[in-house]
């Protein structure tokens, strides 16, 4: 057997390429840009494995190009970029990368909390701006207390029942809104109350996003939803960016709605030069997709997306498999390259 053909899209930290090279030649997409679709298309030819990023719309053309494609290997959590109904139906595996990086996403989720709560982003462009002009005043940039008051978290996977085990050393009460509700053990263990989606909304001082994105949950907040939060509230979000009508955030912040948001995922990464929350930088903190990006949870990934793809070639069950109904299509041991 030769070895097997693997497309990488962009270069990863280590050990995920070294893994790769061990028993796949491996060709990386060298441009620190995500490669255009006509690139993945055309590399994808030939391959047996892609290993791809969540800028990376892998999509039923990308497939029909990939005659002999056996697995998608994502070096994400999420995979809405994925088609992963069309990848079963071709008998592909679909992989992601769970777990390794939860406490880093959770920990910026708060990051993003405590920063819009207690105006961090706005206090150091005050001090840089020359502003600071009185040594200490009992008003300067008053914020909102964080410690004993309401959090609501929409989706209790993983990331979000982290960021509710943070919320503890924070005397909080947590609300959840999930559409599955979790063990009772598991509400009891976290202090977790569920409620309806809109009672969330309505009852707490902030509300962080923790749902994937499907058809379902696309503006799942949009100005409507944002009405039924208190004007004192913040909207935090981790997730994705679409799972947010930013028109409708922006017209919310605009009109003082709600206090504020800290978003670090978009509708459209990079954000667009016109987009209206940029305006609003006292009421709107927006971070570049980083909450994952710890070196720890960065290198993991890349050796879980490495291991998750290789499993698949040695005809062996992948640890982090989307579409076990992929098997029903090909199974294991007819994607096995690797001896
Ligand atoms: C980050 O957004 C991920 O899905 O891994």
């Amino acid at each position: 057997m030769n070895k097997p053909e693997v497309y990488v899209t962009r270069a990863l930290p280590p050990p995920g390429i070294e893994i790769l090279k061990e028993c796949c030649n491996v060709e990386v997409n060298r441009s620190e840009d995500a490669p255009p679709k006509e690139e993945i298309i055309k590399k994808v030819a030939g391959k047996d494995g892609l290993l791809c990023l969540l800028t990376d719309k892998i999509d039923r053309e990308v497939m029909e190009a990939a005659p002999k494609l056996v697995v998608i290997s994502s070096y994400s959590v999420g995979y809405d970029h994925i088609d992963v109904a069309e990848a079963t139906k071709r008998g592909i595996y679909v992989t992601y990368t769970p777990g390794v990086l939860t406490d880093a996403t959770a920990d910026f989720a708060w990051a993003l909390m405590m920063s819009i709560a207690r105006r961090v982003t706005e206090a150091d462009r005050y001090v840089r701006g020359g502003k600071w002009k009185i040594a200490w005043a009992p008003t300067m940039l008053l914020g909102a207390a964080v410690y004993g008051k309401t959090l609501g978290i929409l989706g209790i996977g993983r990331i979000g029942s982290a960021v509710a085990k943070r919320a503890m050393g924070f005397n909080m009460k947590v609300l959840y809104y999930d559409e599955v509700r979790p063990p009772k053990e598991m509400e009891e263990e976290l202090n977790l109350q569920y409620r309806p989606l809109d009672e969330v909304l309505k009852e707490s001082d902030f509300v962080s996003i923790h749902v994937p994105l499907t058809e379902k949950t696309r503006h799942l907040i949009n100005y409507e939803r944002l009405k039924l939060m208190k004007p004192t509230a913040f909207l935090i979000n981790t997730a994705r960016g679409a799972v947010v009508d930013t028109k409708g955030l922006a017209r919310a912040l605009e009109e003082g709605v709600i206090a504020g948001a800290a978003l670090d995922v978009h509708e459209r990464e990079p954000i667009e030069p016109n987009n209206p929350l940029l305006k609003l930088e006292d009421k709107c903190i927006l971070a570049p997709h980083i909450a994952s990006g710890t070196v720890e949870a960065r290198s993991k990934m890349a050796e879980i997306a490495a291991t998750n793809l290789i499993a698949v070639l040695k005809g062996e069950m992948p640890p982090n498999l989307v579409n076990p109904d992929a098997q029903k299509v090909r199974p294991l041991s007819k994607a096995k390259r690797i001896p």
